[in-house]
């Protein structure tokens, strides 16, 4: 399980922000959002690679340059080895098919005035998955993949739960028979009972269809039960990047020690969630120089702010970007 099928090497994407009159006036240069500052990943075939981080630290983001839903303003995302951005035509194709991305809102996604027969007829025909005779076997079929019944196929949309509409997503993707998927916050908007079911579904086709996937998440747990691999991001960089027991059980990154230790107890009586890290999360317009984390965390010392940490060996397969050889985790669990 050691063959990268897709990488981001040295990606940064930014968003510039609309220039007000009076930054016309005073000369103020156009300022951006930094979402992603030079991330390198690799995503090996047959895993499932969680990625977490705070809400804003350029997950979703670093998602969509994965599945080409953006262009990278710099460095690469490679597929099989060929920068994707240069991809054109049947080559173009191929790539959007067998990288699929499945979204959070799977209503927003699905056409409501399409039977769930049509949405999938749609996605089978345009890529040219089977012959026209094939395409109602073939419906059913996926239907049978994501447990929905097969009367599932003659409703719309807004006839489903949501746990049942992202299954429908998740047909929907699979119809087109793909080596990638990328599920951005796929349950986040579930019930917890739910959201375990959608998960478990998830897991299962991922072995049973020999999947690569890439698990987007800001809950702890939904990661840790589903990634062979986890990677946290902060302000729009790759911090650490290691198996999933290693990551929960020696976390090198002082972020990922606070944001382990504020992740939500699983005792039911204890409802406090604490913030990951003290202070406020800077503006991805203007990171912090040097650490990202060093405005936030408990270990800085002068070599933060004026050198940028890269990743660096940390263990077997663990990497962490952090001027600490290797900082434990001290706080109180
Ligand atoms: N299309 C966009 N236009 C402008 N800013 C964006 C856009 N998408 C994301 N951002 C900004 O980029 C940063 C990273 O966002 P995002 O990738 O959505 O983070 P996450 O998914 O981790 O919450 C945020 O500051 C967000 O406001
Ligand atoms: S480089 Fe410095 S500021 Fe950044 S995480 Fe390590 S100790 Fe903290
Ligand atoms: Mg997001």
């Amino acid at each position: 399980m050691t063959e990268a099928i897709l990488t981001a090497e040295g990606v940064s994407k930014d968003f510039p922000l609309p220039r007000s009159l009076s930054d016309r006036l005073a000369g103020r240069p156009a300022r951006a959002v930094h979402a992603l500052s030079g991330v390198t990943l690799e995503v090996r075939r047959g895993e499932t690679l969680g990625i977490v981080g705070e809400s804003g630290c350029g997950k979703s983001t670093l998602a969509r340059c994965l599945v080409r839903l953006h262009e990278v303003d710099g460095g690469r995302v490679t597929y099989g080895g060929t920068d994707v951005a240069t991809l054109t035509g049947a080559e173009r194709r191929a790539f959007n098919r067998r990288v699929q991305m499945i979204f959070q809102d799977p209503y927003g996604s699905l056409n409501p005035r399409m039977t769930v027969r049509q949405i999938l007829a749609e996605a089978l025909s345009v890529h040219r998955m089977v012959p026209t005779a094939r395409i109602p076997d073939r419906i059913a079929e996926l239907l049978a993949l994501v447990r929905l019944p097969s009367d599932a196929a003659d409703r719309h949309p807004h006839a489903f739960s949501g746990g049942q509409r992202q299954r429908i997503g998740i047909a929907r993707a699979l119809s087109v028979e793909p080596e990638v998927l990328v599920a951005d916050e796929l349950v986040s908007a579930l019930d917890v009972s739910v959201q375990a079911q959608v998960v478990n579904l998830l897991l299962e086709l991922q072995e049973r269809l020999r999947l690569t996937v890439v698990f987007v998440a800001h809950d702890l747990r939904l990661v840790r039960h589903i990634s062979h691999r986890v990677a946290v991001m902060y302000l729009g960089k790759v911090v650490e990047v290691a198996p999933t027991a290693t990551l929960f059980d020696d976390p090198r990154h002082p972020y990922t020690q606070a944001l382990l230790h504020a992740a939500p107890s699983l005792d039911p009586g204890s409802r406090s969630r604490r913030a990951a890290a003290r202070g406020e999360l800077p503006s991805p317009i203007a990171p912090p120089p040097g650490c990202p984390f060093n405005t936030r965390c408990p270990h800085a010392f002068d070599r933060c702010p004026a050198e940028v940490p890269f990743l660096t060996s940390r263990g077997p397969d663990h990497v962490a970007a952090c001027h600490l050889a290797a900082p434990r985790f001290e706080s109180a669990r």
